[in-house]
This record gives structure tokens, sequence and C-alpha cells, in this order.
């Protein structure tokens, strides 16, 4: 039997894509990881917003890892995978994948799984849609 090494793939949807950039950077020269928590908040809402059809309010972070450095000109992906809908929330693991120019494969840098609430124009909670 031939066994076929792939490499490592990201697991979800792209949901956002950009570029670190030098103004993004910690005092190493790398890229602050305060700035890769918000990229990963802002994909993995931009998930939560289409399926509960509203707007929605970040709740609570947990699992959070941060695997290796990410210099400046990386090309930064976020993907985002459904893990459970509740009454108001879903709980969505977002992976953050780069891109180098030197090399093909992307390479894991962040995940972290996001609790989103579905609120309404109040900022009350409110029932996430029935999916499907
Ligand atoms: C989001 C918010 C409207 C929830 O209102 P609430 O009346 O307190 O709601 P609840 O305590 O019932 O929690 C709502 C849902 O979130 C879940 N939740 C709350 N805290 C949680 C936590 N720490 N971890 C996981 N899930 C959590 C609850 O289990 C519930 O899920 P369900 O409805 O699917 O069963 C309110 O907490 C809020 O406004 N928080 C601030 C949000 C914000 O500003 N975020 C940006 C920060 S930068």
């Amino acid at each position: 039997m031939t066994t076929i090494n792939r490499p490592p793939q990201p697991r979800g949807e792209l949901t956002l894509q950009t570029i670190a950039m030098p103004k993004d950077t910690n005092a190493n020269g790398d890229i602050f990881g305060g700035w890769l928590l918000s990229q990963m908040d802002l994909g993995g809402s931009i998930l939560a917003k289409h399926i509960a059809k509203s707007r929605t309010a970040t709740v609570a972070i947990s699992e959070m890892v941060f695997l290796r450095s990410v210099p400046v000109g990386a090309i930064v992906s976020c993907y985002c995978d459904l893990i459970k809908v509740g009454h108001s929330s879903m709980t969505i693991n977002v992976e953050v994948w780069i891109n180098l120019i030197s090399t093909n494969d992307p390479i894991k840098v962040t995940e972290g799984e996001f609790v989103f609430v579905a609120i309404d124009d109040e900022g009350k909670k409110r029932v996430v849609p029935k999916q499907g």
C-alpha cells in the first residue's frame, strides 16, 4: 500500500486574509500576539454574524496557543470552524495560518476557541436561528 504524506491543512473556512505589517510588530520585531488575537476575533465574528444573521459579541476565548512567531510581510489567513451552536452562543475554532514568500506550504501559527453571542440592536442576547 502506498502512503501519501500530505502536509497538514487548515481546518474550517477562510473568513479573513491580510498581510502582517511593520506597525504591528513587538519588541522582537515579530508580529505582536495581540494583533493576531484581534484578527482571530474579527475572522471568527465574520462566521458568527453569518450564522446568527445579526450582530454578535465575543463572550469568551479559550484554548489559545501561539505555536510560532509571525514575520512582517507574511500573508495571514484565519480559518474558522463552527464547533457548537447553543441557545444564543456559537463556539468557533479559529486557526491562523501564514504563507511566507520563501516557502510553498502554509504554516499554522495560532489556534483558539472563541464563543460569540448573537445580540439584538440593544446589545441583548438573542436566539441563534436554526441552521440548514
Ligand atoms: C454577550 C452578552 C450580551 C451575554 O449576555 P448575558 O445575558 O450575560 O448572557 P448569558 O450569561 O446567558 O450567556 C449567553 C450565552 O453565552 C454563553 N457564555 C457566557 N459566558 C461564557 C463563557 N465564559 N464561556 C463560554 N460560554 C459562555 C452562555 O453559556 C450562553 O450560551 P447559550 O445561550 O447558547 O446557552 C453579555 O455578556 C455582554 O454584553 N458581554 C460583553 C461582550 C463584549 O463586549 N464583548 C467584546 C469584548 S472585547
